[in-house]
């Protein structure tokens, strides 16, 4: 049982960019905050050509034209991901590659383009 009553987490991990740009994937996110509680999380992570070389970009973009077939992935840019972020109150560090995400620790971790997944966490207001 999830109680609505009371702020709740809502985790969107490497899901949104399956939801081609034809199913409004916008409007879904908005659906589902809508249902939530002031003061409830979105954390969510999202595929992005951004750190990719443009001809491998170009290749993958191709390839999820129109959809493409299902589980195809939907690559979308730092400026489309930060749309899903309109209205919350993103906390610290903001939008950033997962890669960077509070990356305070010394320990090794993958390169941003090897990672090529933005993510966020912010709060309904
Ligand atoms: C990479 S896994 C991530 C799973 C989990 N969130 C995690 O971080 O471990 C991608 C998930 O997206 C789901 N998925 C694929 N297409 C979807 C869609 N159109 N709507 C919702 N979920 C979808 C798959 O079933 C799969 O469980």
């Amino acid at each position: 049982m999830i109680d609505l009553s009371r702020p709740v987490g809502l985790m969107l991990v490497a899901i949104l960019h399956f939801v081609p740009d034809g199913d409004d994937p916008y409007a879904l996110v908005d659906r589902l905050l809508d249902a939530l509680p002031a003061g409830s999380y979105l954390a969510a992570s999202h595929a992005t050509h951004d750190y990719l070389p443009p001809h491998i970009a170009q290749e993958a973009k191709a390839a999820a034209r129109g959809g493409g077939p299902p589980g195809v992935i939907n690559l979308r840019s730092l400026a489309e991901f930060t749309r899903f972020w309109d209205g919350l109150k993103l906390v610290e560090p903001g939008i950033t590659s997962v890669a960077e995400w509070r990356a305070e620790d010394p320990q090794p971790r993958p390169s941003m383009s090897e990672v090529s997944m933005d993510g966020a966490v912010a709060r309904k207001p």
